[in-house]
């Protein structure tokens, strides 16, 4: 089995729930603490051993290019300021040159059109889709964890986790098979179903594992639920011809593009970092009731 080296990242969403802080600055380049959402998916594609970071951009998503550049006045006045340590990170945080590709989705017509937009840079592989939104605190970082179990499935993996019933009309819900160990058989999928109907409670959450096979499905460009090409509707069609397994992962995902989760990720990351952990929840205790 082939390892895998290639992430797609699609950022070309228009983040409405998070205006009007997004209306120029892009949703992955808000802060959690002092770091760009989009910078704590990267780190975790790097950790699995991911080689290749692919963006899908849109207008007014310029910044990110120049997040992952190196900022030359700024390393020369770190440097004239002797302030190494800093420049060090700095320096190191800059991914090499040629492991970045940018594409662009001209308009936003959903994440299945968003991951389509990438096909030119996929070859005939298994490669991973993460969205940047969710940002998961983990031992082992959720996208190693799924690359390893995918070594031994083989096929289309997707990170699942359980939802209150009345929240599985906000994802993508398995209809589940066998369970294994962290491993759920995916029978089918279906998009944003009503709590009546919704035939578990594992919904698919931002880490794909995906074969390049999805973009045959992909090339229909058909509209789905909400009006936009959905993915879950191309990965559906997948089911049945090759493996497809959920992947209940190790630990806890904040949903950064929502107000309330994002605002929980920040609570959640100052708290357990040895720096700012002690002083914040200092902090912190002056709220309480
Ligand atoms: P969301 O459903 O969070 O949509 O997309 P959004 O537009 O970013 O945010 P809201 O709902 O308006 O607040 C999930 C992921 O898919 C990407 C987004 O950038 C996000 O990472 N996406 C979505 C695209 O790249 N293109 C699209 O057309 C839609």
């Amino acid at each position: 089995m082939k390892p895998v080296k290639k992430v797609v990242f699609p950022v070309a969403g228009l983040g409405t729930r998070m205006l009007p802080a997004t209306k120029v600055l892009p949703k992955e380049m808000l802060p959690v603490v002092d770091k760009p959402i989009i910078q704590y998916a990267l780190e975790e594609a790097a950790a699995a051993g991911c080689e290749e970071f692919i963006f899908v951009t849109g207008r007014g998503k310029a910044i990110i290019e120049d997040h992952f550049d190196r900022a030359v006045e700024l390393f020369e006045a770190l440097a004239a300021k002797n302030k190494d340590e800093q420049l060090e990170k700095m320096t190191a945080d800059v991914p090499k040159a040629g492991q970045v590709l940018y594409t662009r989705q001209q308009e936003a017509k959903g994440l299945g059109h968003a991951v389509w937009c990438a096909r030119r840079l996929i070859e005939d592989e298994v490669f991973a889709v993460v969205l940047v939104d969710d940002l998961i605190h983990s031992e082992v970082p959720c996208l190693a964890q799924m690359i390893e179990a995918q070594q031994r499935t083989g096929g289309n993996l997707v990170a699942v986790m359980e939802v209150a019933k009345e929240h599985t009309s906000r994802y993508g819900i398995v209809e589940p098979g066998a369970e294994e160990g962290r491993l759920v058989e995916v029978k089918s999928l279906v998009e944003k179903p009503d709590p009546a109907v919704a035939p578990s409670r594992y919904a698919v959450i931002g880490r794909y594992l995906l074969d390049a096979a999805v973009f045959d499905h992909l090339d229909r460009h058909e509209v789905g639920a909400g009006g936009e090409i959905q993915l879950t509707d191309a990965m559906q069609r997948l089911i049945g011809s090759q493996p497809f397994h959920g992947f209940r992962f190790e630990g806890q995902r904040y949903d950064c593009g929502d107000k309330l989760g994002y605002l929980e990720a920040i609570v959640a990351t100052a708290l357990a970092r040895p720096d700012l952990g002690a002083d914040f929840r200092a902090v912190l205790e002056r709220y309480r009731d």
